[in-house]
C-alpha cells in the first residue's frame, strides 16, 4: 500500500504492508523515528527500541511495515509536512532492500555537481523538486492527448530511421549493417513525413515526437528533445495559430491550473527587432528600444557621425535609475564579450548630462537627451542586427520582468525568408515554408518574406511553424535560391518534389518544444531539469557513458573503420 491511502485512517486503524524509502532517522530515548517516503508523500513511523524489531536501518533502505495508525497530540502536529498530524507505531518491519552509502542526500536543496546528479539520475529523480518536474511533464503529455482528442486531431507516428536531409543542424547518423557503407539519419523533426500525411489525404496530424539535432547543447537546447508536432490540411497561418492558442490555453488550465488569455498579441519580425532588438522578446518587460539616430544627425561625435552616414543605427534604452559607475562598467564588460566595442551612456540628473561623450554634445542634442528625463540613457550604434543584439542583452539585464504577468505570449510573423549564418544563406525556418509572395521571392529572394510564425513565451522561442509550399515548381525554386544545384535537389529532395506533384492540398503546421514549455512553466534554469535523462552540455550521458566506442569487428559489419585524425 502507499502513504496516500492512509489519509483517511482513524486512530487505532491497522496499517499493513506500507512500503517506502527511509528518508531520515532520529533517535529519541527509547524510540526511533523514521520518516518513510514514497511517491505519494511522507509519514513518520515510530519504533519502540525495547521491542523485538531489529531496527538497523539506514537512509534509502526500502522497507515494508505493519503497525497502528495514530493521530499525534495537537502539540506535536507538524503542519509543514504531509500527514504531519499522524504517525504509525510499527509492529512489524521487513527490509525489502538495503542501500549503499548515497553519493548525495535525497533532499530538496543540494549543491551537488550536475554531472554527479546525472550519473545517479535515478537517485536525483527521487528528490521532490525533480519529481514535480517530471510529473508536470507527464501531466503535459496527458493534457495534450485530451485536447487533441477533443479537437479530433489524429495521433500518427513517423519513422525515426530516415534519409539524411539536414534542415539546418547536423544529423545524427546510423550506419546500416544490411547495406554496408550507407547511413540512415535520425529525424531533426518529422517535417517532411507530416507533410506527406497531408498529401495522403489525412486532414490533420499530431505527434509527440522525439527529434535529434547534432548541435551544441545550451540551457534551452538538447541533442535529443521532444516536440508536439502538428499539421493541418486546407489550412492557413490564422487557422493554425487559432488551434495552437486553443491547445496552449487548455494545457495551461488542465495541466498547470493556470488561466491564460487568448488571442495572443502578434508582432511582425521587423516590429520585434525595432522595439526589442530580438525576434524572441520577453514581453513581461514593458520598456522598448528608442531609435535615437535622428538626434545625432550631423553630430560632432565622430564615430556616431560615421556610423549614421554609412547607414547604421543608434538604439537606446532609458532607465529612470541612475546607474552607478560600477553597474555601467559591468554592463560594458558584458557586451564587449558579445562583440560590442563598448557601452555608450549618458546620465541625466538635475537637468545636467554627464558621461564620457557629454562634453561633445551640441545644444540641440543636449535638449533632446534631457527630454528623456532623470535617469540613464544607454546606447549602441552600428549595424542594425548587431546593435539590436547588444540592446536586447542590455534590456534583459537592466530591467526585471513584471511580477504581475507570469506568462506573456507573443506571435512573431513575417520573418525574412533567408538569413545569413556563418556567411551562408539559410532559410530562417526551413525550405518547405511558403514565401509570402512568390513573385517577390523569385525576383529578390534575399529580401523576401516567409509565411513563417513563431510563438514566444517570456523571451523563449516556444514553437515555430509555417504555411507549406504545395506547388512542386515553387519547392524547386526555393531549393535553387537556397543554392542547391539540380543534381543536389534531385538527390536530396527529388522524392519529396515528386510527392508534391500529385494534387497536394494547401497545408500548414506548427511544432512546440515540450521541454522548453515545461521548463518555462516551472521557471527552471535549463531544459535539462525537466528531461528525465538529459545529456550534459557536451552531449554525454554520464549514467550509461554514451556515446561509446564500438569494437572494430562490429564496425567491419558496417564496412566502417576508425581513422585516427592528427589534431
Ligand atoms: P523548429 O526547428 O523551429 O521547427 O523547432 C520547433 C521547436 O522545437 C524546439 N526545439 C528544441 N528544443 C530543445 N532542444 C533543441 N535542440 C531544439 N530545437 C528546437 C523549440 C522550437 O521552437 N519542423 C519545424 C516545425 C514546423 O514547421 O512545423 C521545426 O522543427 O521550442
Amino acid at each position: 500500500m502507499n502513504i496516500n491511502e492512509i489519509l483517511n485512517y482513524k486512530d487505532g486503524d491497522h496499517v499493513e504492508g506500507l512500503t517506502g524509502w527511509v528518508d531520515s532517522i532520529r533517535d529519541h530515548g527509547g524510540l526511533t523515528f523514521v520518516d518513510l517516503r514514497d511517491f505519494t508523500g511522507t509519514v513518520q513511523v515510530v519504533f519502540d527500541k525495547s521491542g523485538e524489531i531489529d531496527i538497523r536501518l539506514k537512509n534509502e533502505y526500502y522497507i515494508s511495515i505493519d503497525g497502528n495508525f495514530k493521530k499525534r497530540d495537537d502539540s506535536l502536529v507538524n503542519k509543514k509536512v504531509f500527514l504531519g498530524d499522524s504517525e504509525i507505531e510499527v509492529t512489524n518491519l521487513s527490509v525489502i532492500n538495503s542501500s549503499k552509502t548515497l553519493p548525495f542526500q535525497i533532499e530538496n536543496d543540494i549543491d551537488t555537481d550536475e554531472n554527479i546528479r546525472l550519473k545517479y539520475r535515478y537517485l536525483d529523480l527521487r528528490r521532490e523538486p525533480m519529481k514535480i518536474n517530471i510529473m508536470t511533464r507527464s501531466n503535459t503529455f496527458k493534457s495534450i492527448r485530451s485536447i487533441m482528442n477533443e479537437l479530433n486531431i489524429y495521433e500518427i507516428d513517423t519513422p525515426t530511421l530516415i534519409k539524411s536531409t539536414p534542415e539546418g543542424a547536423k544529423d545524427f547518423l546510423v550506419p546500416s549493417r544490411k547495406s554496408p557503407s550507407t547511413f540512415y539519419a535520425l529525424p531533426q523533426s518529422p517535417q517532411m513525413y507530416k507533410q506527406l500525411f497531408m498529401m495522403s489525404g489525412f486532414p490533420n496530424y499530431y505527434q509527440i515526437a522525439k527529434c535529434y539535432r547534432d548541435e551544441d547543447s545550451r540551457k534551452d537546447r538538447q541533442p535529443e528533445f521532444t516536440q508536439l508536432d502538428l499539421e493541418f490540411s486546407d489550412a492557413n497561418p490564422l487557422i493554425v495559430k487559432s488551434n495552437i492558442e486553443k491547445i496552449v490555453k487548455f494545457v495551461f488550465s488542465d495541466a498547470y491550473d493556470c488561466k491564460i488569455t487568448t488571442p495572443f498579441q502578434t508582432l511582425t519580425y521587423n516590429q520585434a527587432m525595432n522595439l526589442y532588438g530580438t525576434d524572441k522578446p520577453d514581453m513581461r518587460i514593458a520598456e522598448t528600444l528608442l531609435d535615437i539616430g535622428e538626434v545625432f544627425i550631423g553630430t560632432e561625435i565622430n564615430f556616431l557621425n560615421e556610423i549614421l552616414e554609412s547607414g547604421g543605427v543608434v538604439k537606446a534604452l532609458h532607465t529612470e535609475e541612475l546607474l552607478t559607475r560600477k553597474q555601467i562598467d559591468t554592463l560594458d564588460e558584458e557586451i564587449k564579450e558579445l562583440g560590442s566595442n563598448g557601452l555608450g551612456w549618458f546620465k541625466i540628473q538635475n537637468k545636467e548630462i554627464s558621461g564620457p561623450l557629454a562634453k561633445l554634445l551640441r545644444d540641440e542634442e543636449k535638449n533632446s537627451i534631457l527630454n528623456y528625463g532623470t535617469g540613464t540613457l544607454l546606447f549602441q550604434a552600428g549595424d542594425f542586427n548587431l546593435t539590436a543584439q547588444y540592446m536586447d542583452f542590455i534590456r534583459r539585464t537592466i530591467f526585471n520582468p513584471s511580477s504581475d504577468e507570469t506568462f506573456c505570449f507573443v506571435w512573431i510573423e513575417d520573418f525574412p525568408y533567408f538569413e545569413y549564418e556563418n556567411g551562408k544563406l539559410q532559410p530562417s525556418h526551413h525550405p518547405f515554408t511558403s514565401p509570402k509572395d512568390d513573385k517577390i521571392f523569385k525576383d529578390d529572394p534575399i529580401n523576401a518574406t516567409a509565411l513563417h510564425y513563431d510563438l514566444v513565451l517570456n523571451g523563449v522561442e516556444l514553437g515555430s511553424g509555417s504555411q507549406r509550399i504545395n506547388n512542386p515548381s515553387i519547392q524547386k525554386l526555393v531549393l535553387e535560391k537556397w543554392g542547391l544545384n539540380d543534381s543536389e535537389i534531385e538527390e536530396r529532395f527529388g522524392w519529396f518534389i515528386e510527392a508534391l506533384s500529385y494534387g497536394t492540398p494547401v497545408h500548414a503546421g506548427f511544432a512546440i518544444g515540450i521541454d522548453r514549455l515545461v521548463a518555462e512553466v516551472l521557471n527552471q534554469p535549463s531544459i535539462r531539469d525537466v528531461i528525465p535523462f538529459p545529456k550534459t552540455q557536451s552531449g554525454l550521458d554520464p549514467l550509461t557513458n554514451a556515446p561509446a566506442t564500438i569494437e572494430e569487428e562490429i564496425l567491419e559489419d558496417y564496412n566502417l573503420k576508425y581513422i585516427i585524425k592528427d589534431e
